[in-house]
């Protein structure tokens, strides 16, 4: 076993970090983190770290950039404090669609993230459903990537939805939905999906049988809602009885609440891995924790015990 466990938060989800600091009985670590009257972030760590073995929690969404250079700053001066291992949990990982030069003269952000992460000092990453598995490659430190899947699993066994059928709103979430799939035994079915531009996106197909079903939609992050809401409408088109999302990561942005208030959607499902300040309950909307996951997963790393033992 590794230097003491201590753990501390950034400003980007300060009650997820809180449910995680409750569940592996753990107080968070004191730090200061502020902001100079120029904007410059503010950090400093007030407790001892030399030798210990560190967690530091931040979703580095919704807002990327200023999330981002927090935690930077918090790795910089941990490390800088003599910490002896730094593991940045990311619960969800801003930049991570921009993964590929899809386009000519495009950066590939979220390679340029796990290089600003690791020349920070980050020792390892700890996160949940990365938009894409691949994106563990732009690193040569550790990264364990979680599934929020056994908290979507046990809603799903709750509220008893009779006779469902898992469909993926485009072919980029037909892995999360086929996990689904072979987890619970049900069938599966995708809407074919292209985005016309940021906000915009156009669903025309539906491969596979969702006539009189009770539909779970399933995708990684719902933004501005456009990919869950018009696959929604194409499948309610179809014949889909009842339509339920799941969406690991609730951005929700922008329009995204219209959208769905405004569509076939009856309920949303999402994780507190990204804060969601939502007062207007014009829809249903359930907001699962990954708090005990992740606080799991952080006990594991630092016994050195399997994470993916979580899972099995
Ligand atoms: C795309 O590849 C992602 O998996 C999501 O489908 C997408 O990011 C959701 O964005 P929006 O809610 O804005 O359609």
């Amino acid at each position: 076993m590794r230097g003491e466990l201590k753990v501390f938060a950034g400003n980007a989800n300060p009650e997820l970090c809180q449910r995680i600091s409750k569940s592996i009985e753990l107080p968070l670590g004191k730090r200061v983190l502020s902001r100079f009257p120029d904007g410059e972030i503010h950090v400093r760590i007030l407790e001892n770290v030399r030798g210990r073995d560190v967690f530091v929690i931040q979703p580095t969404v919704p807002n990327p950039n200023e999330s981002l250079m927090e935690l930077l700053l918090l790795i910089d001066a941990l490390k800088r404090a003599s910490a002896e291992r730094v593991t940045a949990v990311i619960p969800c990982y801003g930049y991570a669609r921009q993964d590929r030069k899809d386009l000519p003269r495009v950066p590939i952000s979220a390679k340029l993230v796990a290089n600003l992460l690791v020349a920070a000092g980050a020792d390892r990453l700890l996160t949940i459903d990365l938009h894409a598995g691949q994106i563990q490659g732009f690193f040569d430190i550790p990264v364990d990537n979680l599934y929020a899947f056994p908290v979507f699993q046990e809603y799903v066994q709750e509220v008893h939805l009779d006779n469902p059928t898992i469909v993926s709103p485009d072919v980029g979430a037909m892995k999360l939905a086929s996990l689904f799939c072979t987890k619970l035994n049900l069938p599966l079915a995708t809407v074919d999906k292209r985005r016309v531009g940021d906000y915009e996106v156009e669903a025309t197909t539906v491969i596979g049988d969702v006539k009189g079903k009770k539909v779970i939609l399933i995708d990684d992050i719902v933004s501005t809602a456009g990919s869950l809401t018009e696959a929604a409408k194409i499948l309610r088109k179809k014949g889909a009885e009842e339509i339920w999302a799941f969406a690991v990561h609730g951005l929700l942005v922008g329009p995204a609440i219209d959208r769905i208030r405004n569509s076939p959607i009856q309920r949303l499902v999402t994780t507190d891995s990204v804060r969601t300040e939502i007062d207007d309950r014009t829809f249903e909307l359930t907001v699962l924790s990954v708090a005990e996951l992740l606080g799991k997963a952080i006990m594991c790393i630092h016994k050195n015990e399997s994470v993916s033992s979580l899972f099995s």
